[in-house]
């Protein structure tokens, strides 16, 4: 049985389809990849999988480890496993980084906390309040690191490659591997190669274009064609089977 299985999902923000008809099946310990254009609803459609209000679903469902969860509220998805690293987190003033953390690191059990801490060098921001004043590469390693924590069956990261250093861009990575290692399902929405490459594995790629998934592949396939003709040219290239 699938971890996650999207059947003809819509999505609609404020009453406009955002994302029409996506399907998709995602087994645990894979790792999809999902580009698009700037626009094109992926962050839209993370949102619908972790039920968040304002990404509602308008059509098809969504099943998690064969429970249709379409109608169930976000902190019963976070419940059974899946977690969310948003593409830009909201400031929680007066909510301390280390609180959060272990609230979470309790409820989860946490064996490797600390050391998760240094290696995603989040542990200057502890007594911090929640992305307060973060910086774009910090914001990313801290939603990762609060990802971690909830040890999820499905992980969906939204770009959390972007605005990032060199270095951590390997650790970001290497946390990917461990997820998938450990039977996680990750989705991770991407715009640049500097990550992809860094993975030994990646199952599909998914390219969403105009809120639809206009072509699933293998990555060996999909990347090399989107990295050189971008996605709507790469699109014809891919249909012409080169
Ligand atoms: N309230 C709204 N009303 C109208 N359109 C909206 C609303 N909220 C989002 N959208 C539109 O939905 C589309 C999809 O947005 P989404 O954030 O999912 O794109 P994305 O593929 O993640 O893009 P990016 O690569 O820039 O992160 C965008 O065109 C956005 O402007
Ligand atoms: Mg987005």
């Amino acid at each position: 049985m699938p971890l996650l299985e999207l059947i003809g999902l819509s999505v609609c923000v404020d009453n406009k389809r955002i994302v029409e008809d996506a399907s998709l099946s995602l087994n645990s310990g894979e790792v999809h990849v999902i580009m698009g254009p700037n626009g094109s609803g992926k962050s839209t459609l993370l949102s619908a999988i972790m039920g968040l209000r304002n990404a509602r679903v308008c059509g098809g469902s969504i099943l998690f480890n064969g429970l249709d969860i379409t109608n169930t509220p976000s902190y019963e998805r976070a419940k059974l496993g899946i977690a969310l690293a948003h593409q830009s987190p909201p400031e929680i003033k007066g909510v301390r980084l280390r609180d959060v953390a272990s609230a979470m690191a309790k409820k989860y059990g946490c064996s490797d906390c600390t050391l998760l801490a240094k290696n995603l060098f989040v542990e200057p921001f502890m007594n911090r309040s929640l992305f307060v004043g973060f910086s774009g590469g910090e914001r990313k390693k801290t939603e990762l690191f609060l990802v971690m924590l909830q040890d999820p069956k499905l992980a969906m990261l939204d770009e959390p490659d972007s605005g990032v250093d060199v270095e951590s861009i390997e650790v970001i990575a290497r946390v990917i591997e461990s997820l998938r290692s450990r039977g996680t399902g990750v989705i991770l929405v991407t715009h640049t190669g500097a990550i992809t490459e860094k993975l030994s594995r990646i199952d599909k790629v998914h390219v969403l274009i105009d809120g639809r998934i206009a072509y699933t592949g293998s990555p060996d396939v999909v990347l090399p064609v989107v990295f050189k003709f971008g996605f709507r040219k790469g699109l014809e290239v891919l249909s012409r089977g080169v």
